[in-house]
Order: structure tokens, then sequence, then C-alpha cells
């Protein structure tokens, strides 16, 4: 997939796309790597803005992505370098997005394969499944790992989350070396037909 265009940033739920396409969303921690997803996964460098501190994107940003559906990527939770006020706001933005838009599809929730998951993961891992919204977990920065790492947070991220397939809804990734790219791009290619 290569096409993707920045649409809008929404900073209140009232700015929602009034579009019926469907939205997949990328979701967890700050820093974990989100944002350079899209600029990696898509060829575009920049279009996505990423940054090496924590808590740079700060809004829902919409992309479309081969003028079929919406890749949304969110800001990043729990940052403690913010101010609480606005953590807490985006965290509300967050959760409202998720319980309003009946549009999404499909949810990727990343989390850094470097750290167990943390109580963040946790949180919204219990709002995907409560909202009943599809999720795959990407074990990412895989690239940083050796053997036995990969091994470990493979295992630390299965526990925590028991119901996960790994294959299926559970990959490894990397935005450095393109590991898991055809894997994403096979769900994606499922859901959308592109
Ligand atoms: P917020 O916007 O704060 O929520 O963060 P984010 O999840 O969008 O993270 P972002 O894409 O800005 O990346 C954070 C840092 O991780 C940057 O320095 C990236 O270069 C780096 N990074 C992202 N993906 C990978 C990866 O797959 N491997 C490695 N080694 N670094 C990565
Ligand atoms: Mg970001």
């Amino acid at each position: 997939m290569k096409q993707i265009e920045f649409i809008k940033s929404v900073y209140k739920i009232k700015d929602l796309p009034k579009s019926k396409l469907q939205h997949v969303i990328l979701c967890g921690r700050s820093n974990v790597g989100k944002s350079t997803f899209i600029n990696k996964f898509f060829g575009k460098k920049k279009i996505a803005l990423t940054s090496s501190a924590p808590g740079k994107t700060r809004s829902l940003n919409f992309y479309l992505a081969e003028k079929k559906f919406y890749v949304v990527d969110l800001p990043g939770f729990g940052y403690a370098k913010t101010a609480k006020v606005e953590r807490e706001a985006w965290q509300r933005l967050i959760e409202d997005y998720l319980k309003i838009d009946k549009n999404i599809s499909l949810a990727f929730h990343f989390i850094d394969s470097r750290h167990k998951p943390t109580k963040l993961d946790i949180l919204l891992n219990g709002y995907l499944r409560e909202l009943e919204i599809p999720y795959i977990i990407l074990m990412n920065k895989v690239d940083k790992l050796s053997q036995s790492e990969f091994a470990a947070s493979k295992k630390n991220i299965s526990q925590v989350f028991p119901e996960l397939l790994f294959g299926e809804n559970f990959f490894p990734y990397s935005s450095v070396t393109g590991k898991g790219k055809s894997d994403v791009e096979n769900i994606l290619n499922k859901l959308f037909l592109v």
C-alpha cells in the first residue's frame, strides 16, 4: 500500500469526519512508534510527525489510505511529563472517540517489545474488548531485540493477554526492518479489498 493523504487533526468529538468510511486506529503508549508506522508503512517519509521524545501526537490525526479507509493516529496513552490536565483531555478525547464512533473496524494496539505490557496497555485492551472493537497487537521495535529477548517479549505479552494467537492477531513488527509489514498488509487487504 502506498497511497495515503492527510485529512485532518481532530481535537473535539464534533469535528470527527462525517463520512461513512471505516476507521483503522493506531493506539498504544506514547513513543511506541504509531506515527512512525504510518510514514514507513506507506513510504511517505514525513506525512506523520514523530519524535524521540514522547507526547508528539496531540490530536486524533486522520489519514485517508488508498482512498478507501481512514487510518487514525492517536495520541499516546499516559505520558508522565505532559501536564495532567492535558493528558486527561487526550485520554477523554480518545475514550469518547472509541465509544461514540461506530465506524472503527480495527485497532492496531502497539506494545513496545522492550517492556512488559503496562497498566495502560491493559486499560486500553479493556476498552477495546468492552466496546467490541476488533484488535491486533503489534509487538513493536523488535529490531532492538536479541533472539532471546524476542522470545521473552512474546511470552510476556501472551501471559498478559492470553486470548492472543501469535500470527493471527498478534504480530512482531518493526518500522526499521519492515518485519510484520506483509502481515499488516494482508490484514488490511482482506478488510478493504484494495
Ligand atoms: P506519541 O505521538 O508520543 O504517542 O508517540 P508515537 O507512538 O507516535 O511514536 P513515534 O512514531 O513518534 O516514535 C517514537 C520514537 O520511536 C521515534 O524516535 C522513532 O524513530 C522510534 N521508532 C518508531 N518505530 C520504531 C521501530 O520499529 N524501531 C525502532 N528501533 N525505533 C522506532
Ligand atoms: Mg505519534
